[in-house]
């Protein structure tokens, strides 16, 4: 059973804490968990797991929308108790709060997926087992207990592997399925090719493929592509490499470099991994394999909620990938007014990309999103301090959400809406 602290608790367990000469291993600021993380983090991982598109104008977009609204606070309501519980698909959650799912989490901690996992279980938090997981979604789901997981979805080339995945959702208990729409080809980012670091190459961040008998199985077949023919130079980053594919797949790692398995595997991902030819169409094909609700995630433009609705999907996420693919793109809560009126309640809309605060998190809840994915701060708080790091992260966010609501003068998220927040005025000072 998930227990959540209110705002009150945590406040008083840090003071007292305080008192007793401790503070807070996570940092509660987000700049000062970024900043923490940094310094945890090989140098390769933290640029991937921070950095953007481009010149991560996206980033800076997404967070310069949620100072485009303003909360106005209103007196003398009482609200001595609150509630901060939502309800989605069918269940009743005690937070509007989501984890989003990031891949490659062995590079923030060991523990990687599983300790995200408990973390999750322990609040009652729904976890969003990332396609590009470091470990299978069965060993989390496992790890978690009861606690609600859904599953992330890149659409490969292969339709068999998309119904394998799918498959293997339903069977370790997640309960909605999210495809990743934004991301059907790598967005140009600067950080990690000036780096010339893709972990994927290394094996890391494809547990779900190479424990996946249809990937398997396509993986026994030689590999094709301009990738597996060009000629590199023996180096001995290049060994090593190797050596981190060989440590990562599943069986001996002595046994996967001489069998060439591991590297077959890596190839055969970067081959198939992303379906620029993914079209509105392919859809129903997804709805014939599964029963599940089926989210929409990179949503961004109304028209496309509105198909969305229009085909019978399930619901959507707003998002812009934390401004790691398009450049320049559009604050991703810019757009969830807008969104949110095609959709007409009709669907649930989810909303993701700069949430870094309980406040921000009641701008979006205000603007119309049913729950919150919360996205690069959980993965510093792995860096951190693992399972415990997590919990502290998303139990500061929770007592946020919950004083900022009652200060606001309402007494639960289901009271939010457009008429707790004003437009900024523009800064006349400058
Ligand atoms: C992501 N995101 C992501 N999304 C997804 O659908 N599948 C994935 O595997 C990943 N992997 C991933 C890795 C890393 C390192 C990051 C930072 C993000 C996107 C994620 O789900 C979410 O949309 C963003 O993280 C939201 O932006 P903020 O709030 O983290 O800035």
């Amino acid at each position: 059973m998930s227990h959540v602290l209110t705002g009150l608790d945590r406040q008083r367990e840090i003071y007292l804490a305080g008192v007793a000469g401790q503070t807070p291993k996570v940092p509660l600021s987000p700049e000062g968990l970024a900043t923490a993380a940094r310094n945890r983090l090989s140098k390769e991982a933290y640029a991937y797991i921070a950095g953007g598109s481009g010149q991560e104008l996206t980033m800076r977009s997404n967070r310069e929308a949620f100072a485009q609204w303003e909360l106005v606070p209103r007196m003398l309501r009482n609200v001595a108790e609150r509630d901060l519980s939502i309800s989605l698909f069918g269940r009743t959650l005690p937070t509007p709060f989501l984890l989003s799912p990031i891949g490659v989490l062995e590079m923030a901690h060991p523990q990687a997926d599983l300790a995200v996992g408990r973390a999750a279980a322990q609040l009652g938090v729904p976890y969003i087992f990332s396609n590009q997981a470091s470990v299978p979604m069965e060993a989390v789901a496992a790890a978690m207990g009861a606690g609600p997981r859904w599953f992330q979805l890149y659409w490969s080339k292969s339709r068999e592997l998309v119904k394998s995945l799918v498959q293997r959702a339903e069977g370790c208990g997640c309960e909605a399925i999210v495809v990743t729409l934004d991301t059907t080809l790598l967005g140009w980012r600067v950080r990690d090719l000036e780096a010339g670091y893709l972990p994927f190459l290394r094996g890391k961040g494809i547990a779900q493929y190479t424990s996946d008998p249809v990937f398997l199985e396509l993986a026994q077949e030689p590999p094709t592509g301009p990738a597996t023919q060009a000629k590199r130079k023996v180096t001995l980053e290049a060994i090593f490499a190797l050596w981190q594919m060989a440590k990562a797949h599943p069986g001996s790692t002595w046994g996967n470099l001489r069998s060439g398995r591991a590297l077959r595997a890596v190839q055969h991902f970067i081959q198939i991994y992303t379906n620029p030819a993914l079209a509105w169409e392919d859809l129903s094909y997804l709805r014939e394999v599964t029963k599940l609700p089926i989210l929409l995630k990179g949503i961004l433009h109304p028209d496309d909620a509105r198909r969305a609705v229009e085909i019978g999907m399930d619901g959507v996420v707003v998002s812009n990938h934390g401004g790691r693919q398009v450049d320049g793109a559009v604050g991703a809560l810019t757009m969830l007014p807008e969104v949110v009126a095609a959709v007409e309640g009709r669907i649930p809309v989810i909303f993701d990309s700069g949430i870094r605060t309980g406040a921000d998190a009641v701008k979006a809840l205000a603007l119309g999103a049913t729950a919150v994915g919360i996205g690069r701060p959980y993965v510093y708080g792995l860096a951190l301090d693992g399972e415990a790091g997590v919990a502290q992260v998303l139990t500061n966010l929770m007592a946020e959400l919950d004083l900022t609501l009652g200060l606001c003068g309402l007494r639960s998220v289901e009271e939010l809406s457009e008429s707790c927040l004003r437009p900024a005025q523009p800064n006349f000072s400058k």
